[in-house]
């Protein structure tokens, strides 16, 4: 076992490990770079990757890692796309003594012996830092000049724990301000296409009164940022937009002053994934909840990294 590419014999990757890996889908650029990391960082550890893409739909989750537990895998990894609902399967899985690895999002259940470890972000710090960066700037987000500033939001998948944490850690974060307010939030589901359309409504019913747009990923804010200009506004002027990822595509639009702000979410978790199941499989001890290290980008931050961002 060891590091990602860890040459040699042992336990874990070298000698023929089985991961059975239920993605949640392909909504948005963050799950596309994330799915790329895991794919190579197994092919990099030596191992057997299955991999399969639920569509953003719970049944199709919870079908795969049966299949996986029949296929009597060496360990299942998954990223859960809505948090409630998920003891029986791995009660399951706990039966077949198969480990359970949860990546970038948390299942809510009080047995914590139904998986061996949790890898991902802090989605509630990231909504805080989307928060803290409006509080710090609220003299110049007042855009309509009414000295209230209203925030519309743009909500990931229902259910999902980056949508409920991202807006927890938002609202904390701007409760003491009596200047700011959330006049709408909806959900478009993570994807370019749904941000698209719930900022088109959103501007038909508040046209004139909205001030900030919080997209809880990259893909939303874009698709906003396309609703904005289609109604003959100016992004990032007439309308500040914070986001949550920073892709490359949002990483250009935030260098174009488009977008005013990104919070990072790390979605390169293939590496350390391995390395955790590696260490599961060898009977070492991890920790329960490993945490990924994320930063935020301004306009500024965002025209110097571009150029080597690598998704
Ligand atoms: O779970 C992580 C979130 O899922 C990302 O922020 C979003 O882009 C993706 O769809």
């Amino acid at each position: 076992g060891g590091g990602g590419d860890s040459s040699g014999g042992g336990g874990g990757g070298e000698d023929g490990t089985v991961m059975g890996f239920s993605q949640v889908g392909a909504e948005s650029g963050w799950r596309t770079a994330n799915s790329n990391s895991i794919q190579e960082a197994a092919t990099a550890a030596g191992i057997d990757l299955k991999f399969s893409d639920a569509q953003q739909k719970q049944e199709n989750q919870i079908k795969a890692i049966r299949t996986y537990i029949q296929q009597k895998v060496d360990a299942i990894a998954f990223s859960p796309v809505v948090e409630t609902g998920w003891e029986p399967v791995l009660q399951e899985a706990k039966r077949a003594n198969i480990p359970v690895i949860l990546t970038d999002r948390a299942v809510d259940t009080t047995d914590d012996s139904l998986y061996a470890t949790f890898l991902g972000s802090d989605f509630v710090e990231e909504g805080k830092k989307a928060g803290d960066w409006l509080v710090q700037n609220s003299a110049t987000a007042d855009t309509t000049g009414d000295g209230k500033i209203n925030v519309v939001e743009l909500q990931g998948t229902t259910g999902a724990a980056p949508a409920i944490d991202r807006a927890e850690g938002f609202r904390d974060s701007i409760a003491s301000q009596s200047n700011i307010a959330i006049t709408a939030s909806q959900t478009g589901d993570f994807t370019r296409d749904g941000g698209k359309q719930v900022m088109e409504s959103f501007l038909n019913s508040n046209r004139g009164q909205i001030d900030v747009v919080f997209a809880q990923n990259d893909d939303m804010g874009l698709g906003a940022l396309q609703a904005i200009e289609a109604a003959g506004l100016v992004p990032g002027k007439d309308i500040k937009v914070i986001t949550v990822d920073a892709v490359k595509d949002g990483m250009q639009a935030l260098a174009d002053g488009k977008i005013d702000f990104i919070v990072e979410c790390n979605p390169l978790l293939g590496p350390q994934l391995m390395d955790l199941t590696e260490k599961v499989l060898n009977g070492e001890d991890v920790p329960k909840r490993v945490v990924t290290e994320e930063t935020t980008f301004t306009p500024e931050q965002a025209k110097s990294v571009l150029a080597d961002r690598q998704y």
